[in-house]
């Protein structure tokens, strides 16, 4: 683990969505999170808790068969990108995504690693894995301007 990683053992579905709710305060306009973790580690319930920050009184829908959901009645637009379902970069380029990760606001994307070129632009990096039942290891790493490409 990196110097600029802080890790989190999360015992429930309420503390994973503390943790987003938390790291959500830190974000900045034109900030990108990525996620990573295999099926049902909490992404999702991640995101729930950073737009309890970001996009307060909505709901969080996954997006299943969509790429993308924008929530903008906070004081900073929230884009949420689920990559499960991406075809390929090309999909990714005709979907317009590129304008959402780098756009106005903060945009966090569930697996992000299907597309792997996303993660080095990415300011945080957040990688899930199953610990037990009712229990989520996260590591959360930043990444300075600097190291982003
Ligand atoms: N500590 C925990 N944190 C988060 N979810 C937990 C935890 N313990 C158990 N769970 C369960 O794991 C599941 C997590 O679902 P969630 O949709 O957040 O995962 P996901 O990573 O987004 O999955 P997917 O890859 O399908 O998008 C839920 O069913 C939840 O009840
Ligand atoms: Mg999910």
């Amino acid at each position: 683990m990196n110097a600029n990683a802080a890790q989190y053992s999360s015992d429930s579905v309420a503390h994973t969505e503390r943790i987003g709710e938390e790291l959500a305060r830190g974000l900045k306009s034109g900030e990108c999170v990525c996620l990573i973790g295999e099926l049902g580690a909490g992404k999702t319930s991640f995101v729930r808790g950073m737009a309890r920050t970001l996009a307060p009184g909505t709901k969080v829908k996954s997006p299943s068969f969509t790429l993308l959901n924008v929530y903008e009645d906070g004081s900073i637009p929230f884009y949420h990108i689920d990559l499960y379902r991406l075809a390929g970069a090309v999909e990714l380029e005709a979907a317009g995504l590129e304008d959402y990760i780098y756009g106005k606001g903060v945009c966090v994307i569930e697996w992000a690693d299907r597309a792997a070129g996303l993660i080095p632009s990415c300011s945080v990096v957040v990688r899930f894995s199953h610990a037990g039942q009712g229990r989520r290891l996260l590591i959360v790493e930043r990444r300075g301007a600097d190291e982003r490409v």
